[in-house]
């Protein structure tokens, strides 16, 4: 495995890659992350390294994507345990690029998807999907991925991605992956470092209201939007320290949201989301409401 730090070493080392494998076809796969990895981050290198001859992870803490009162600073890196285990897991080439090298001026190209980025997370982190799709499109240039791998854990970051390589006709496919989970429930993410004890046991709220939402949806006890949203607030509230920054139910990957007596069962497109803030932490997690097999041709 290579561990590369330059747009022009990159570049090289693929298409020497390329060229070994003595394949037109073959197809490169890239893991963008911001580093830190854990089994979220494992499971897109385990899905690139089965749909893909050469997989590429890059490790970029990516400055514009931050607002100016966010972590960027004390954001959780460990560089060379990131490296061991992309090398456990068979990635061919790490890339981890100063912010020097990604951004060496300031940039005056900003890649910009819009309605979809209103809502949600892109109305609490105003300017932060701006940043996602700028460093996401000069790494797709930069790489020249043939299949991109990013998790639903990020729902909204799927869809907007999504949307900005239909938009720009990038010729790249874009694989969800599932969300990964502790084993009681908590969705792996990078940011559950700065969970206290009590906080991180608080924090399974956040799960514990999506299945619950989707188990009253299940047994016929929520049937509107509304119902949802009372549902997740409810299940939330339970936790003194929980701060909710949204609970919401939209149709993916539009993410038009519900009028709240609209309907949900019979529905396979809709998407629930919450933030929820614990301290300075925020926390994000999702579901996709599966169709109910008792409501769906009611
Ligand atoms: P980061 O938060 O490091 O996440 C990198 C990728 O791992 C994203 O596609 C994210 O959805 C996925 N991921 C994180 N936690 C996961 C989990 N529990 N289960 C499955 N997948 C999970 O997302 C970013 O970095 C950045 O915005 C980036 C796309 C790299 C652009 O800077």
């Amino acid at each position: 495995m290579k561990v590369i730090r330059t747009i022009a070493e990159l570049r090289q080392e693929i298409s020497l890659k390329r060229q070994s494998i003595q394949s037109r076809e073959s197809v490169v796969g890239l893991v963008p992350t911001m580093g830190f990895l854990h089994e979220g981050h494992a499971s897109l290198m385990h899905a690139a390294k089965q749909k893909s001859d050469i997989v590429v992870l890059s490790i970029f803490v990516n400055p514009i994507q931050f607002g100016p009162n966010e972590d960027f600073d004390s954001y959780p890196r460990d560089e060379a345990r990131d490296v061991e285990t992309a090398r456990a897991k068979g990635v061919d080439i790490v890339f981890i690029p100063s912010v020097e090298e990604m951004y060496p001026q300031p940039t005056q190209t900003t890649v910009s998807v819009s309605r979809l980025t209103d809502r949600l997370c892109g109305a609490s982190r105003p300017g932060h999907f701006d940043g996602v799709t700028t460093v996401v499109s000069k790494l797709f240039n930069i790489v020249q991925p043939q299949r991109a791998f990013f998790g639903m854990k990020d729902a909204q970051q799927v869809a907007v991605i999504q949307q900005m390589v239909n938009d720009l006709n990038m010729a790249v496919e874009i694989v969800p992956c599932p969300i990964v989970r502790e084993s009681d429930g908590l969705a792996l993410s990078s940011r559950n470092v700065y969970l206290s004890a009590e906080q991180r046991q608080e924090a399974l709220v956040l799960s514990k209201a999506l299945r619950v939402a989707q188990e009253a949806v299940d047994a016929g006890t929520a049937l509107t939007a509304a119902d949802i949203r009372g549902i997740l607030r409810q299940n939330i509230e339970r936790s003194p320290m929980a701060m909710i920054d949204y609970a919401e139910i939209q149709a993916f990957p539009s993410l038009e949201p519900l009028a709240d007596q609209e309907k949900v069962h019979g529905r396979d497109d809709l998407l629930i989301a919450l933030a929820v803030k614990f301290g300075k932490t925020r926390l994000i997690d999702n579901i996709r409401l599966q169709k109910s097999e008792v409501l769906s041709h009611v």
